[in-house]
């Protein structure tokens, strides 16, 4: 007994030490340095960002705030949505037909995760390949063993779970389409048990106007909204021809001038009002991991500030980048508060914005208030609250000096 008291006593005083000396007692703030994703707060990993020279590794976000959590009831085509440029093609995937994917990859996580993260734009190029519509990153207009990644519909299967476990939330999904078989991409979608869930296109605005409001979607459970890059396919399959729709910048090095916001040859130009949805492009032509920390951060920001101006004065709807994780900081989820602090409620940032408030009334002291923070517990994207892991990790240290007695 006095045995036990002693080494607990002990062990108390040592996890006390330990907490000390490395301060990870508490979870960290943006901008904090950490050793480990454990030591930062929910919304937060911990990364270095060597591009920008800043080479401790430091507690950055990876969610944006969910705008719904501030202001619900607004058109689609009031809030921005974090997107992430190939969804699919994850660092260090395999391919689904066991063979090695010999091409470059522009995310970090899984569908799902990027899903809980806030991610609510994917963009997905699809191919027909064995058979069947595969995810693929490949040239040509053709997909090999070595470009193909996945089905199609394994990564559909991820989007429907998540539609029928979070029934407020809305999903776009942005096709490059080289799909040539008939009724290609209806099967697939089909088969992953999401037409339930699909935006008709006949409510899509054709002409400039409003989209549905958010509720509106929710409530008639039209919560998938579908792009192809293929004009013929609105007709044979209805599916929305995405630039009938939305304009679009230049993706690759073409959209990452400073300065420049120029469209994509298929879309109309950027300040053609007669498409009610902008998208924002913000990737180079080869990903680089270790460079997509700062083009992620200050950059990007100055960029939606560039295609805000070029978009006749219209904040971005999709804010498309590689590795959305990676920043040195705020990064693509700040960027996405910003756009839609804009668009919601005419603040710098969503943080700002309260249900009914006076357009452009924000908040006194806005520019003072973090970005960070504040947004962990007023999100339903907190589903990994960090309390739960901050214990888990000080229990494991405690075993540890336990057993190490
Ligand atoms: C592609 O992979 C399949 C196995 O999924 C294999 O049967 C086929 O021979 C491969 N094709 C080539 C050209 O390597
Ligand atoms: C859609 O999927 C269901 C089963 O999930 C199947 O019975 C039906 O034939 C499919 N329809 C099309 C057009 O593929
Ligand atoms: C969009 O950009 C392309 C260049 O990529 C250009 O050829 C085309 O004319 C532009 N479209 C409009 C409407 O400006
Ligand atoms: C729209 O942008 C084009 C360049 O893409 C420019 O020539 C034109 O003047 C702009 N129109 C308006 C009304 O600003
Ligand atoms: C906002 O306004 C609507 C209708 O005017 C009202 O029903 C709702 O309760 C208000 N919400 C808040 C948070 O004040
Ligand atoms: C955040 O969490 C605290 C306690 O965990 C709670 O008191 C507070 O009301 C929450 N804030 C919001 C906006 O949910």
């Amino acid at each position: 007994m006095k045995r036990i008291e002693v080494t607990m006593n002990f062990s108390i005083f040592a996890l006390f030490l330990v907490s000390l000396l490395f301060g990870y007692s508490t979870a960290r703030q943006q901008g904090e340095t950490c050793v480990s994703n454990r030591n930062c707060d929910s919304g937060l990993h911990c990364e270095t960002c060597v591009a920008n020279g800043n080479v401790r590794p430091r507690c950055t976000r990876i969610q944006p705030l969910n705008p719904f959590s501030k202001v619900k009831g607004l058109a689609f085509n009031r809030y921005t949505w974090l997107t992430t440029h190939n969804s699919f093609a994850r660092l260090g995937a395999r391919s689904a037909n066991g063979g090695l994917v010999l091409t470059t990859t522009n995310q970090q996580d899984s569908i799902t995760d990027q899903l809980n993260n806030g991610v609510r734009g994917l963009m997905l190029d699809m191919y027909d390949f064995n058979n069947d519509v595969w995810l693929c990153h490949s040239f040509g207009g053709n997909c090999y063993n070595y470009t193909a990644f996945t089905p199609a519909t394994n990564v559909l299967k991820e989007v429907r779970v998540f539609l029928e476990a979070n029934p407020s939330e809305i999903i776009t999904i942005i096709i490059e389409d080289y799909v040539r078989s008939p009724n290609g991409l209806t099967r697939a979608f089909n088969a992953s048990g999401l037409m339930k869930f699909w935006f008709p296109v006949s409510r899509m605005p054709k002409n400039g106007q409003d989209w549905p409001t958010v509720v509106d979607m929710v409530q008639k459970n039209q919560r998938l909204v579908v792009f192809t890059s293929k004009a013929s396919k609105e007709s044979s399959e209805r599916i929305a021809y995405q630039w009938r729709y939305m304009v679009e910048n230049q993706y690759g090095d073409g959209g990452m001038r400073a300065g420049s916001c120029p469209n994509r040859s298929e879309s109309p130009a950027m300040n053609v009002t007669t498409r009610s949805l902008t998208l924002m492009n913000y990737f180079p032509d080869t990903p680089i991991l270790t460079q997509a920390c700062r083009h992620n951060s200050a950059p990007l920001i100055s960029m939606i500030n560039t295609c805000y101006e070029a978009a006749g004065k219209r904040w971005p709807n999709f804010i498309a980048v590689d590795y959305y994780k990676r920043s040195d900081g705020g990064g693509a989820p700040e960027a996405v508060d910003m756009a839609n602090g804009h668009l919601v409620c005419g603040c710098a940032s969503i943080a700002s914005c309260k249900e009914n408030m006076t357009f452009g009334a924000c908040k006194l002291g806005e520019e003072s208030l973090s970005p960070s923070g504040s947004f962990n517990n007023q999100t339903s994207y907190g589903q990994f609250d960090s309390r739960p892991i901050r214990f888990q990790w000080l229990f494991g240290v405690f075993l540890t000096v336990v057993m190490s007695l």
